[in-house]
């Protein structure tokens, strides 16, 4: 049997920050087809290994590829072009632009042109490529914001914001999406929406990795979840056996204490 390539291989991914290891050689490898759990406490490494890989963060050490490509080094525009993107944590929207232009900035970005340099060539969002439009559109339907396309971005709830920065990721067709804290702070109702926004997109061969404190959203939406503790690698494997792993348990319920101990202190 001839091994399959995976889609995502990352090797011994390093992180410094001054005296602070943030990602201590991280490596692994994502299947094609996959939805993949990264979960840690606070502060273990989760944003800053994708901060790394998508090119917002120079790595101090390790390789990643996508489809054997090898990204290593590159800037996040080229990465998104050759098919890795990613969401923030915090989410980003230009208020005053409607949905539809916000997308269609997004994929102007992704193309290694910025907002401002797009303007001052004269290229006005409202001429912006009939391609971008329609994917514009065919991906607010499906993450059901396709009635308001022409609104400004300023009436979205928190919720349709991290919605609308799912269609942006998914601009230039990525093979893998990165989706960081995708319902952190959003309503029951929105987190079921988005899980299955996460569902159908996956559904299109969509790849994806979603980095989430909520546990049990990972656990439902993840065939296998990969846990960091202090920037290391300390679990991975489907969820029933995360759920077990006495060192999973431990890194938690050390962090738990320690939030407790420090509530009884202030
Ligand atoms: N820009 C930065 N400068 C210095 N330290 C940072 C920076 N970003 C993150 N860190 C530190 O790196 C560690 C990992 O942070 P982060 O990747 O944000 O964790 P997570 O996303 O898992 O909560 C933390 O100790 C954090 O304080
Ligand atoms: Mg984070």
């Amino acid at each position: 049997m001839t091994p399959v390539q995976p889609l995502l291989e990352v090797r011994g991914l390093t992180k410094r920050y001054l005296g602070l290891t943030a990602v201590d050689d991280l490596s692994y490898a994502l299947e094609t087809g996959s939805v993949v759990g990264l979960i840690g406490p606070n502060g273990s490494g989760k944003s800053t290994s994708i901060d790394c890989m998508s090119g917002f963060q120079a790595a101090d050490r390790g390789q990643w590829f996508l489809d054997g490509r090898e990204l290593t080094g590159l800037a996040p525009h080229r990465i998104a072009r050759a098919g890795l993107t990613r969401t923030f944590q915090t989410v980003r929207a230009y208020d005053e632009l409607t949905l539809l232009e916000n997308l269609c900035v997004a994929a102007q970005e992704n193309d290694g042109v910025s907002w401002m340099q797009a303007l001052l060539r004269g290229k006005t969002l409202r001429g912006a490529d009939a391609a971008a439009r329609a994917r514009g559109l065919e991906l607010l339907a499906t993450v059901g914001l396709a009635n308001y396309a022409d609104a400004p971005a300023a009436i979205l709830s928190y919720g349709q914001r991290k919605l609308l920065a799912i269609a942006a990721s998914m601009m230039p067709k990525p093979r893998l999406v990165v989706l960081d804290e995708p319902v952190a702070g959003v309503n029951q109702t929105m987190v079921r929406h988005i899980e299955e926004v996460i569902r159908k997109l996956n559904a299109e061969g969509v790849t994806l990795l979603i980095v989430e404190h909520n546990v049990d959203f990972i656990m439902s939406l993840c065939s296998r979840v990969i846990v960091l503790e202090s920037g290391s690698k300390i679990a991975d494997g489907p969820p029933g056996l995360i759920r077990s792993d006495p060192r999973v348990l431990a890194a938690y319920l050390g962090n738990k204490r320690a939030a407790e101990l420090d509530a009884g202190n202030g």
